[in-house]
């Protein structure tokens, strides 16, 4: 079973992901964490974010492992270090270049068969798993987002105001949107959940029980 979740930064993904993989009894596979990892490995080697095929073989010879709640990049716990706003952008940037992607997507699809699993992204229901078995595409105005984000970036320690978070998420949101290689946007058989005025517990369950009516669908 696959549960595709994908929508803007800071729409909450992560959380819902988590408590939606354990409400269902699934793996949930961050694939932002995957992007992040790739570009701090490459911004380590001294690669800029450009489409060179050497990016490729390098991404792919990378030893990438996730868990439920790390990420391990050639066996260093780089959990900490890809969630700080630069990190952000970075993975943004390097998320842009069709090589990076190319070299992700064996290794998503690869997680994703290997038990049933919620993936969350920009665009595991339109182009890693187009046959997903359920789709939402999870989103909130972007105040919220900036509001969520900062709590969040608060409790890593990190700082920055309100504003300064708000700009970096519409840039990215910017970023990830009009980029050529499968931009952020929702599948047409994508469920829209709006969480701007729901509380955590709210999306998880309008996401489960979008993903519960997606699935009694597909046995009919
Ligand atoms: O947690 P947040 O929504 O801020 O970001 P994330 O899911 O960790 O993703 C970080 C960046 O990776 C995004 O801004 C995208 O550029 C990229 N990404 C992507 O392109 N495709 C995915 N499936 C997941 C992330």
């Amino acid at each position: 079973m696959i549960i595709a979740i994908d929508g803007p930064a800071g729409a909450g993904k992560s959380t819902v992901s988590r408590l939606l993989a354990e409400r269902l009894g699934c793996i949930r596979i961050d694939t932002g964490a995957l992007y992040r990892a790739v570009a701090l490995a490459a911004t380590r080697a001294g690669f800029a974010a450009r489409d060179v095929p050497e990016l490729e073989a390098f991404v792919t010879a990378l030893d990438l492992r996730v868990t439920q709640d790390a990420v391990f990049l050639n066996g260093e716990d780089v959990s900490s270090e890809i969630r700080t706003p630069e990190a952000s952008r970075s993975a943004s940037a390097f998320a842009a270049v069709p090589c990076v992607r190319a070299g992700l997507m064996e290794l998503q699809r690869r997680l994703g068969r290997s038990a049933p699993s919620v993936l969350d992204g920009r665009d595991i229901g339109t182009v890693v798993f187009p046959d997903a078995d359920a789709k939402i595409f999870l989103t909130a105005s972007a105040e919220e987002r900036a509001k969520r984000r900062l709590a969040e970036l608060r409790a890593l320690g990190l700082g920055g105001g309100l504003s300064e978070v708000l700009a970096e998420i519409e840039a990215r949101d910017m970023q990830d949107t009009n980029r050529t290689v499968a931009p952020l946007r929702q599948a047409p058989d994508a469920v829209l959940v709006d969480a701007t005025s729901l509380t955590l517990e709210g999306a998880v369950d309008a996401c489960y029980a979008a993903v519960q009516r997606q699935l009694d669908q597909g046995r009919e």
